[in-house]
């Protein structure tokens, strides 16, 4: 081999380290855009009313099967069913939310009422898309909501959750928020044709959380 040759092969080994440099820099640079997702923050949440504009968002965790496993009504499959039921329930709720993450809505909290000697009390009830599942944002939105339902309806005394007794992530979220576990209320409800346990959790306007979380 003379020395030009020498050269020229070297110049080739250098082109492909080169390029093989590159296709490691480019697998990298796509594993990091793989993982954007976990390395996501979650913590821009905000609750808003929804709308009729964001049913292609809503069909995706009200068909979540996931999510549908804790649904009492028969989940819906088409968007005609979704449209309908954010006309006739959504929309006419006294408190209904829709839960964005950077404003784009991934679940909903509603606070339900009750009238006359019962409206002392109301109940809350939430739904997060099962992708966003274990990332604290629940615990986040509940507390959101009991530092403002007691400012919003100061007439209320108790806000009160019914967590199906075989639904520890739930039961999880109200004690991470404050709420106290009062006790099993057995048969309670009729879940998907059968009788189900369900726990009863509360968080008083007087009990610390709620006025840590209002004057904090
Ligand atoms: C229940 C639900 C709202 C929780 O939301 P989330 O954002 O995942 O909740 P968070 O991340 O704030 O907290 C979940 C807690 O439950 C815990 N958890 C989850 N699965 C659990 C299980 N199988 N057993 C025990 N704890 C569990 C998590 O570890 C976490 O607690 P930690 O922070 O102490 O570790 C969500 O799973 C959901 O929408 N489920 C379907 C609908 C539903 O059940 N609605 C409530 C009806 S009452």
């Amino acid at each position: 081999m003379d020395e030009i040759q020498v050269e020229l092969l070297s110049e080739e080994l250098e082109e492909i380290q080169i390029k093989s440099d590159c296709e490691e820099a480019a697998e990298e640079i796509h594993i990091k855009s793989d993982n954007d997702e976990v390395d996501d923050d979650y913590s821009d949440i905000t609750l808003r009313l929804l709308d009729l504009s964001d049913i292609d968002d809503f069909m995706v965790w009200i068909t979540d099967e996931k999510v549908n496993k804790f649904i009492s009504w028969e989940p819906y499959t088409s968007k005609e069913e979704a449209l309908n039921y954010i006309v006739d329930f959504v929309i006419p709720h006294p408190w209904y939310r829709a839960i964005c993450l950077k404003d784009r809505p991934i679940g909903t909290v509603s606070v339900t009422k009750n009238y006359g000697n019962d409206s002392c009390r109301a109940e809350i009830g939430y739904f997060l898309g099962s992708k966003y599942w274990g990332k604290g944002i629940m615990t986040r939105v509940v507390k959101m909501v009991a530092s403002t339902i007691f400012v919003e309806w100061p007439h209320l005394e108790r806000l009160e959750a019914l967590v199906d007794v075989n639904n520890p992530a739930s039961q999880r979220v109200l004690e991470k928020a404050g709420f106290q576990r009062e006790g099993v209320l057995r048969k309670y409800y009729i879940h998907k044709g059968k009788p189900i346990d369900m726990v009863m959790f509360s968080l008083l306007s007087t009990d610390s959380p709620v006025n840590y979380l209002i004057y904090s």
